[in-house]
């Protein structure tokens, strides 16, 4: 018997995850929205910092490049994707380490990171797993540590709520419908973050996307 993979590819289907980069960057505002979640990582010389559910590390990469002297990691439960993110990282000669592993189970030790970033990855967590994540989040974290977030958010009107629905119908119901009825946040604080605050949000084709970010006390 077969075993359910344990996580949704970056595009659903695997055979589609070769052409998530090119279709992210013509449909979504991926550069300027990922541009403004490194800015407000805040990046600083010597940091540790965990890019969680890394895929193709479009981001990871972008850390990297923000902020040499730090430490970049990224860990996603996808091959594929990673074998992807590998050969980008090789070919814009980085050194940012790149880790296959499912994010409710992160296999780093407690307390080993200053940030914890995650992008486009929630959407694909049902509610116990966005839960079991963010508490791993929270453990990875060093006290004062922060957690950011960019990921579908609440649709605040009726056409946001619309444009969702072609994203509800490739990636499923279960998985995006605390995202878009607004409850990242409370799930943030449940897990144990402070701070926890909306710091932007924009509107696409598909929906509204939010930045977050949170405090591990
Ligand atoms: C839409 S992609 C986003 C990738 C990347 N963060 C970005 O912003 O382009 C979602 C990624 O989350 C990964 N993922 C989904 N569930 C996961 C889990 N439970 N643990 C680790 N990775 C997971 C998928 O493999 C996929 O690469």
């Amino acid at each position: 018997m077969t075993r359910p993979t344990p996580y949704i590819p970056a595009l659903r289907f695997d055979w589609l995850t070769r052409f998530y980069d090119p279709i992210l960057r013509a449909t979504l505002k991926e550069e300027p929205l990922k541009r403004r979640l490194v800015e407000q990582v805040g990046l600083r010389s010597g940091q540790r910092v965990l890019d969680l559910g890394c895929g193709t590390a479009t981001l990871t990469i972008m850390l990297a490049r923000a902020c040499p002297e730090a430490e970049i990691v990224g860990l996603d439960g996808d091959p594929r994707a990673l074998a992807i993110g590998r050969d980008k990282v090789a070919r814009a000669g980085l050194r940012v380490e790149l880790h296959e592993g499912i994010a409710q189970e992160a296999p780093f030790p407690p307390a080993s990171f200053d940030r914890v970033v995650s992008s486009l990855v929630f959407h694909h967590l049902d509610t116990d797993a966005k839960r079991a994540a963010l508490a791993r989040a929270r453990d990875l974290l060093r006290p004062g540590g922060e957690l950011h977030v960019l990921d579908w958010g609440r649709a605040g009107s009726t056409l946001m709520r619309l444009a969702f629905l072609s994203v509800q119908l490739l990636d499923g119901f279960r998985t995006t419908g605390d995202n878009v009825r607004g409850r990242l946040p409370a799930l943030i604080a449940e897990a144990g973050f402070e701070g926890v605050a909306e710091t932007h949000r924009a509107r696409t084709m598909f929906g509204v996307m939010s930045l977050y970010r949170a405090t591990r006390p």
